[in-house]
């Protein structure tokens, strides 16, 4: 594994589990392994979880971490062949090739413009800087997918997995902003390397994109879908189909402590940040079935998995 942009970068996702577990019990292991190597941390967009995790995961390491927020006053421009004489600063082939003098490994933080869907689904920003860096890149959640967030999913799930094949729901819920896709299609797409029993639920309309739910059952009456369910995943997305709008802000779809009744006694799991009573009650989240923080502090030791792999390769 050099990059790690999509679980199509992972080779093999069960020896990685099998890392993160003794990560887990023991983070300190293998604090030699970044010695002398620094990760530069991209934000484009703002982060809490991603930030603190990653930053902590590379210093477990021994390594050397430099963050820098490029939201405001440092335009990057994408588009070859531009002639630059707007408001863009830099050309990314210069950027990323230069970054990659000063780091080991890069982490990208880029979310979806949520205006022009191909250019979205291209995940441009990501994909150019791996293209033009000569060093690892890390997706801190790109426009599309937000696999260090779906890695740490799939290891909680693992955690608490009672049967063989659980049932697992996506369900969509309300919020007032529009927000992207990419954790929804991302948890689909880890979820897809299980043979674990796979439901999304939304309303009409906030059908995400085919390649993320192929073979995936949709199921548009929420309580339907959460019968018998062992995990419930709440997650708000905007609109595919009529590319980032708010079709529905339905209070209905809030995750409520009488639908969990509906479940197998599941447990709930949500990415964070979360709208409380809006998005999940706070019953349901206060609630000892909720398994939000330690999936938050299991954002650590899978970045710590992911920059291990990386660095072991580094050195192979
Ligand atoms: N879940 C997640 O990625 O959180 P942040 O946006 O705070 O990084």
């Amino acid at each position: 594994m050099r990059d790690f942009i999509s679980v199509k970068d992972v080779i093999s996702i069960e020896e990685m589990l099998t890392s993160a577990k003794s990560i887990k019990v023991n983070p300190y292991e293998d604090s030699g392994i970044g010695k002398n190597k620094t990760m530069v941390l991209l934000f484009f967009n703002s982060s809490l979880r991603t930030r603190l995790s990653t930053q902590k995961a590379a210093l477990n390491l021994g390594m050397h971490v430099i963050p820098m927020n490029l939201s405001e006053g440092w335009g990057l421009e994408f588009d070859d062949g531009t002639v630059m004489n707007m408001d863009k600063a830099e050309h990314v082939r210069e950027a990323a090739a230069v970054i990659s003098q000063y780091a080991d490994i890069i982490g990208i933080r880029t979310f979806a413009g949520l205006k022009d869907r191909e250019l979205d689904y291209a995940d441009r920003i990501i994909r150019q800087f791996a293209a033009c860096a000569s060093v690892p890149i890390v997706n801190l959640e790109s426009a599309i997918l937000h696999p260090l967030q779906s890695f740490t999913d799939l290891f909680t799930i693992e955690s608490y997995r009672k049967k063989k094949r659980p049932k697992v729901v996506l369900t969509w819920a309300p919020h007032p902003r529009a927000l992207p896709q990419a954790v929804a299609n991302s948890f689909l797409e880890w979820m897809q390397q299980t043979d674990y029993e796979l439901v999304v639920t939304h309303p009409e309309g906030y059908e995400l994109a085919e390649t993320f739910t192929a073979g995936c059952t949709i199921e548009y009456d929420q309580r339907k879908a959460f019968a018998d369910a062992d995990f419930i995943y709440a997650k708000n997305w905007s609109s595919y189909q009529e590319y980032g709008k708010i079709l529905s802000t339905d209070s209905d779809w809030m995750v409520t402590a009488e639908k969990m009744t509906l479940t197998n006694n599941a447990h709930f799991m949500h990415c964070l940040p979360v709208r409380r009573n809006v998005v999940v009650a706070d019953a349901v989240i206060d609630s000892d079935q909720s398994l939000v923080i330690e999936q938050a502090g299991n954002r650590a030791v899978i970045a710590q998995a992911v920059l291990k792999k990386i660095l072991e390769n580094l050195k192979g």
